[in-house]
């Protein structure tokens, strides 16, 4: 089959692991007989770079005209100790959210065994760990009424929710923990927040008519407390944008290094997909960023495309790659290789 992806590198190691994730794909392309056609774009602090606008139109136009979207990262450091900056890179992000209607973050967490060590968690905690986060990502705080009044000196950001948008991404929830554990755990701050008690309400209504999950509730405070304690009882936790955010770059220091967690945004135009790590500009250029968490991506990508064999390919590889004991230099422990090489290999391997 022939697909269209659009390719959005952005800033910092964006570029480098996004050149594995491709190389994987163009592995998989061969052994199964499809034909990735790749567009790329501008985002973040390159497209500001090159056009003024962290989101150029033309980028929105390349994605929404693409069969899946694959993302590397954005951020530079020169816009972060900059509050007065008019233009940042992370708005290229955001505005990719709002423009795609990505109103469903997926953020799965795998523990993968000979990396256990990694963890800051005790090894026998993370015995049966496996969870995903189902993140509200088009609402909440990030999207509501935000500004500034009396003269500069009081700020506001408004966090507001309406039934269609806990709704929505509440159905993929429960579709999702049909085919997981039969459990989902919203997450959420209703002994404080108006917003939360709708969420609730909504919730526990749609239980009644999902009576096959196991549906139950937590206060996102005590959630990050129990991520640490007993990973293992959790299995779809859904939640809203800002908390979905905190909880999930929790959950990824559990598996041991944010290089490995692959994300999905799905939405209602074309979806996209994205290693949760960002732009690391510290390492960025210097062939050594863990390309890990972008193939796991191309491999929920191929997923979205219904290539489900292909997807257990390059999931597979990725596996066989580690049990090998070999890996980046941040997963220690493992012979170290560069990024371009674990990608070298891992296209290699899936290509049979
Ligand atoms: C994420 C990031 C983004 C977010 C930033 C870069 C805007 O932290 O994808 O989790 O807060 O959503
Ligand atoms: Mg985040």
């Amino acid at each position: 089959m022939k697909f269209t992806i659009s390719v959005l590198p952005g800033d910092g190691i964006g570029p480098e692991v996004i050149e594995q994730g491709i190389k994987v794909m163009e592995a998989i392309g061969k052994r199964f007989g499809h034909t990735f056609d790749y567009r790329y774009g501008d985002v973040g602090g390159i497209a500001i770079d090159r056009t003024g606008s962290p989101l150029p139109q033309e980028t929105i136009d390349i994605c929404i005209n693409s069969d899946a979207l694959l993302f590397g990262a954005i951020g530079d450091p020169k816009y972060d100790n900059d509050p007065t900056a008019k233009v940042r890179p992370e708005q290229g992000l955001l505005g990719l959210r709002k423009a795609l209607d990505l109103y469903c973050n997926i953020r799965p967490l795998t523990i993968f065994q000979n990396l256990k060590h990694l963890s800051p968690i005790r090894p026998e905690n993370l015995d049966g760990v496996d969870f995903v986060v189902y993140r509200e990502l088009i609402g909440g705080i990030y999207f509501g009424a935000k500004g500034r009044k009396e003269d500069g000196n009081y700020a506001f950001d408004t966090c507001e929710y309406r039934v269609e948008e806990i709704d929505r991404i509440a159905k993929l929830a429960f579709a999702a923990a049909r085919l997981r554990g039969k459990k989902l755990m919203l997450v959420d701050k209703a002994n404080v927040l108006e917003t939360s008690r709708l969420w609730r309400e909504r919730i526990q209504q749609l239980a009644k008519e999902n009576s096959d999950i196991e549906v139950s509730y937590m206060f996102v405070d005590n959630a990050a407390m129990q991520m640490i304690v007993n990973p293992a009882q959790f299995d779809v936790i859904l939640t809203t944008n800002m908390f979905g955010d905190i909880l999930s770059d929790e959950s990824s220091v559990l598996a041991g290094s944010l290089g490995l967690i692959p994300s999905a945004s799905i939405g209602s135009k074309t979806s996209m997909f994205e290693p949760i790590h960002g732009s690391a500009p510290d390492i960025a250029g210097q062939d050594l960023a863990n390309p890990i968490a972008t193939v796991a991506s191309v491999a929920m990508l191929l997923d979205h495309l219904k290539l489900e064999k292909e997807a257990e390919t390059v999931r597979a590889a990725i596996s066989e790659l580690l049990e090998r004991g070999i890996g980046t230099a941040d997963l220690k422990g493992l012979e170290a290789r560069s990024c371009s090489q674990v990608g070298d290999e891992l296209a290699k391997i899936a290509a049979g």
